[in-house]
């Protein structure tokens, strides 16, 4: 029989002769806002802002087209937002890797059918009675850590566009600051239109924002419109996918 002492002594062996500090974490790195790499860019937050959450959107933009010869209008949104936070290249155990990182909004718009339920008769289209299945469930794509649910995004009665980021109890309800033109590379989106603007959305002022004061829309795929010759007059509800970082 091998003695207790014996296995005793190899083990303490074996760990005084491990490395004097294997617990320490790596440093970590602070995500910051993705650059488009043109002439202008967003303008980074306030230094006295910080990160609340990164999230990744899968939804609907709208847009309508009062005649068949004229152009369209945006008309509001509604998108499923997922926790991307944690996903951040170099942040820590789940986070990805730089490229998996820049093509998860269009690895998620070509791999996953949206997250609403759907109006009957429209191809894209969402219920505007219900839009959004509940519970939402989280996001399971292949080969990538669960992306758990994070919040609704939608315009609210009074058209205003609100980020009800439920789990974090964070809300943001937002105005248009900033647009600038998506990278010539981004995803055209599953319709071919192109990839909506990049965005700073500022607070609305309406009072209700809940530890969110900016929020900027970046790394977009689709949400274009298609011209209204061939969308036709009337509502068109366009499919996009964006990641959305919080302030507060
Ligand atoms: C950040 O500073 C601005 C003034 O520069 C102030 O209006 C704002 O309330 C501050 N925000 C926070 C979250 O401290
Ligand atoms: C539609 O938009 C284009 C480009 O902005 C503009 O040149 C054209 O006049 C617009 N057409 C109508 C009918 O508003
Ligand atoms: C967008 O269009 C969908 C129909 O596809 C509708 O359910 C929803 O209420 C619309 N949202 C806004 C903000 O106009």
């Amino acid at each position: 029989m091998v003695s207790t002492r014996f296995l005793l002594a190899g083990l303490a062996a074996m760990v005084s002769a491990a490395p004097t500090t294997p617990c320490k974490p790596k440093p970590q790195t602070s995500p910051t806002l993705p650059k488009l790499g043109g002439s202008s860019e967003l303008p980074a937050p306030a230094a006295n802002l910080t990160l609340k959450k990164i999230a990744i959107g899968h939804g609907i933009q709208n847009y309508t087209c009062g005649a068949a010869e004229g152009n369209s209008s945006a008309a509001g949104a509604v998108a499923v937002l997922y926790d991307a936070t944690s996903l951040f290249p170099g942040t820590g155990r789940t986070a990805l890797s730089q490229g998996a990182w820049d093509s998860l909004p269009s690895t998620l718009l070509r791999q996953q059918a949206l997250p609403l339920n759907k109006l009957s008769g429209t191809e894209y289209g969402a219920d505007p009675a219900k839009p959004f299945p509940q519970p939402t469930d989280d996001l399971r794509l292949s080969g990538l850590p669960v992306v758990k649910f994070l919040g609704y995004h939608y315009f609210d009665s009074n058209n205003v566009p609100m980020f009800d980021v439920t789990t974090a109890g964070l809300k943001a309800s937002v105005t248009k600051r900033i647009n600038l033109a998506a990278p010539n590379g981004a995803d055209k989106g599953i319709l071919n239109t192109g990839a909506v603007d990049w965005l700073e959305l500022g607070d609305s002022g309406k009072g209700l924002s809940q530890g969110l004061s900016i929020v900027y829309r970046v790394v977009t795929a689709g949400g274009a419109p298609q011209p209204c010759s061939v969308a036709g007059v009337g509502l068109q509800s366009v499919p996009y996918t964006t990641y959305y970082w919080f302030y507060g």
